[in-house]
């Protein structure tokens, strides 16, 4: 078997890291280059630590088609079982790419979420370097919140569930961008990156593409354009302008998902957004709910507060975009949140004045995307 032996500079980056977990200062390591997150808030320290490839191996019957739970673009998910009896996740990279990307990606991923901390965001157990790279997570026994959704042989989630998942993603995400030190822009906020614990618990995963946001930057240019059709923010896809904002698109494309369990791009490429923008518009909230609920079996409120912060979420100009503090206000606040986010009067009129960013919206997908999709005396009703 060959051996994969990572790069001098990779070793000593991820030295750095474990260093930095125990306490070490940065500046005291020669040449060290990287800029590595600091601690968030979090007053619990993650800990993790580095497997060997037995370990691995050996945890998951030595990478068992059986044990294979999950499949993405860079990577395979395999369920394990350690010697002292704690299940967990092994992600294996996958993706046919240079060596160096492959390292890259790993780091990335390892050097976000090792800083992590928050019951809505998901555990790091460790990692393991050697014969290739792996990461190794707490797993998450109800697999991801894609599957809960799509998977034609399970039963659809029921309200409360949808809720409760709308609420622990919101969370999860607040903290991602405003409980750290420093702010992480995850990139890629989709139903198939949240992952679902015992007691359904939501999870946000796979910081493959998380970036860090320094505190006097607002924003950053992403050179490629990476992420999920369906979920892309339009600044991110036309000029590649990535902040918080960008999630917050994706996660009102979320919340339609959850409500609606339909598909962001379905099997006939017809989009979610384009489908619920003119129910949002109307107002005709009970129209987005999932059809394969029982009438009447969610919580109108509820249901108000999820489609409302969705509009709010997919507007076209990020600006009008709320925060995720915001959002989760909406969704879990009192009547107060709802209030202050009652679209004011004069937003019609501001919608034509036909700024630069309104040209972006000539596709027919995003039509009237920034309009006041959601029409709360019509909700009201409903
Ligand atoms: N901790 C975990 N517990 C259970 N299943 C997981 C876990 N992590 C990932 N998976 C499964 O593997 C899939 C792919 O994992 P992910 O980290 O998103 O990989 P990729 O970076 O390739 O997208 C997930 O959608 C989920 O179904
Ligand atoms: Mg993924």
């Amino acid at each position: 078997m060959r051996r994969l032996f990572p790069k001098k500079g990779v070793i000593k980056r991820l030295l750095t890291i474990a260093r930095r977990r125990n306490g070490e200062e940065e500046e005291g390591l020669p040449g060290n280059g990287v800029s590595l997150p600091p601690d968030g808030h979090s007053p619990e320290k993650p800990t993790w630590r580095c497997f060997s490839y037995e370990e691995i191996l050996h945890s998951t019957r030595g990478f068992h088609q059986d044990n294979l739970v999950g499949r993405g673009g860079y990577a395979e998910v395999y369920r394990g079982i350690l010697q002292d009896g704690r299940e967990i996740a092994v992600k294996r990279l996958t993706r046919a790419s240079p060596e160096g990307q492959k390292q890259k990606d790993f780091l990335v991923e390892l050097g976000t979420v090792a800083h992590v901390c928050h019951p809505n965001v998901s555990t790091l157990v460790g990692c393991c370097i050697d014969c290739g790279l792996y990461l190794v997570f707490q797993f998450s026994s109800h697999g991801s919140l894609s599957s809960l959704l799509h998977d034609e042989r399970a039963h659809p989630p029921p309200w409360e569930l949808r809720y409760k998942i709308a609420v622990g993603v919101a969370a999860g995400l607040r903290y991602l961008h405003e409980g750290c030190r420093r702010r992480i822009i995850h990139r890629d906020i989709k139903a198939s990156n949240v992952l679902l614990t015992a007691d359904f618990t939501p999870q946000i995963s796979d910081f493959g593409l998380a970036s860090w946001l320094p505190s006097q930057w607002t924003h950053r240019t992403a050179a490629a354009i990476e992420g999920t059709p369906g979920y892309l923010a339009p600044e991110y896809f036309t000029r590649g302008v990535v902040d918080e904002k960008t999630d917050v698109f994706a996660f009102g494309v979320l919340l339609l998902e959850i409500l609606s369990g339909k598909k962001p791009v379905d099997g006939a490429h017809r989009s979610l957004l384009s489908w619920a923008r003119p129910l949002l518009r109307e107002g005709a909230t009970a129209e987005l709910v999932d059809s394969r609920l029982a009438d009447g079996s969610y919580d109108k409120d509820q249901l108000y507060r999820l489609a409302f912060a969705s509009s709010l979420c997919i507007r076209a100009r990020a600006a009008r975009r709320p925060s995720m503090s915001e959002v989760l206000d909406l969704l879990a606040g009192g009547e107060a949140s709802l209030e202050r986010w009652k679209p004011p009067a004069e937003e019609d009129d501001e919608e034509e004045d036909g700024d630069e960013e309104d040209e972006l919206w000539e596709l027919d997908e995003h039509e009237d995307c920034d309009s006041p999709v959601f029409s709360l005396s019509s909700a009201a009703s409903s």
